[in-house]
């Protein structure tokens, strides 16, 4: 038997200390958050998405009556990129949610479906995609592989 340790490195700081692009990247998600439709949860996240064409595409969060068919800000902004940019790699993806009308100001992590879908984006690109989690107090969590996000992760994809 042997016991093994995975590890990974992260950065957080403030966001007035982020660079200007992440910054502005930052600022789109916060913007398209407003446009959250969350009657149920009253839980608005936006997502924005910088990739290697210059493009910034951004999504977040639908719910539905019949609440599966809802779908997350990561993933409305992740298959409008793919399905519109296919050829284009993902650089980075900004993430801010919050309560609607009572915010905590705590950082939003990808939810298991959306790791597993950046996932498998990263994978077949070949490239990390960098994960900022921003809080609306302005803290930033710089995770830089979706991979660190899904240890031991399912990555068998078909040819
Ligand atoms: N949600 C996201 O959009 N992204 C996440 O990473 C976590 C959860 C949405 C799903 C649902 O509309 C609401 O937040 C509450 O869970």
């Amino acid at each position: 038997m042997s016991e093994k340790d995975y590890q990974f490195s992260y950065k957080t700081y403030l966001l007035s200390e982020a660079n200007e692009k992440d910054k502005a990247l930052i600022e789109s998600a916060f913007q398209c958050r407003t446009n959250a439709y969350v009657p149920y949860s009253h839980f608005g996240v936006g997502a924005a998405i910088l990739l290697d064409n210059g493009q910034i595409v951004l999504g977040n969060n639908q719910e539905n009556a019949a609440y599966p068919s809802g779908l997350c800000a990561e993933r409305t902004a992740l298959f409008y990129a793919k399905a519109n940019y296919p050829e284009a790699k993902i650089i980075k993806i900004a993430i801010s949610g919050d309560h609607m009308e009572h915010p905590k100001g705590e950082i939003t992590t990808p939810c298991g479906n959306c790791r597993q879908a950046l996932l498998e984006y990263e994978c077949t690109q070949g490239s990390p995609i960098t994960v900022l989690c921003v809080s609306s107090k302005g803290k930033v969590l710089e995770i830089p592989s979706v991979k660190n996000l899904l240890p031991f992760c399912f990555d068998f994809f078909y040819d």
